[in-house]
């Protein structure tokens, strides 16, 4: 169990990613993990095939999942493994479609910016519907990505745009950190990288821990809810 969907229709929002980083910590922790990689560019199949050695034996990475393959990669892996992470190309399409309604989290990353809050508005709007549609609250979470210390005046405009909308927003948000892209460069885990490899790895994994404990508390607190 959980099936965590990271999803926007917009590239380049930090999905694969965060994806990744997520996958990462709870490995690191023990747990086996399952990543489904449902873009058709592969960016997480390509990072497991191109530095098999250095992936976490916790972890298994299964490429290659389209619309007609997804729903039952999912479910087959939410029942063997404790975490289920999908991945998605930027796009509302079937395979996204099918990834929410099994999703127990969405989680939909944005930077600070309007062109990707506005993408978000889609994701939540496509979520909705689906809830609907399936007669199921499917819960979601916007999560800020490549923030910096000093936040912009737009990134602060979203944020308060967003929380009077009652958007909700993930407590803990995904840093821009040099370590973040340095695995797909070169591989292995952020806990891998040194400060020969990126400048301040602490930093970065300190950060993936708080990301990947706020998903935690987010998935406990859904649960007490539905006891
Ligand atoms: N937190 C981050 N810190 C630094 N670079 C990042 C971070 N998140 C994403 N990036 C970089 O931004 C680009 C887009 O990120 P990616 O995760 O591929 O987005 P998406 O999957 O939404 O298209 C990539 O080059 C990635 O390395
Ligand atoms: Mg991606």
């Amino acid at each position: 169990m959980p099936v965590i969907v990271l999803c926007s229709t917009k590239g380049g929002v930090g999905k694969s990613t965060t994806a990744l980083v997520l996958a990462q910590v709870y490995a690191a922790a023990g747990s086996s993990v399952t990543l489904i990689d449902a873009d058709p560019n592969q960016p997480l199949a390509t990072w497991a095939s191109r530095f098999g050695d250095s992936v976490p034996k916790q972890l298994e990475v299964m490429g290659g999942i389209n619309e007609e393959s997804i729903v039952d990669a999912i479910d087959t892996a939410a029942e063997k493994c404790p975490f289920v992470i999908v991945d998605l190309e930027g796009s509302a399409n079937l395979t996204a479609s099918y990834a929410i309604s099994r999703a127990d989290l969405v989680l939909i990353p944005m930077r600070g910016k309007q062109l990707d809050a506005d993408q978000a508005g889609r994701v939540i709007a496509l979520i909705e519907r689906e809830s609907k549609a399936f007669r199921r609250k499917i819960d979601y979470r916007v999560v800020f990505s490549m923030t910096t210390a000093l936040q912009s005046r737009e990134q602060r405009h979203i944020r308060t745009t967003l929380e009077e909308k009652g958007i909700p927003i993930l407590p803990a948000s995904m840093m821009e950190r040099a370590a973040f892209s340095a695995m797909f460069q070169l591989g292995g885990t952020i806990f891998d990288l040194s400060e020969e490899d990126v400048s301040n790895p602490r930093t970065a994994q300190e950060n993936a821990q708080q990301l990947a404990t706020a998903v935690i508390e987010t998935l406990r607190e859904q649960e007490t809810a539905a006891a």
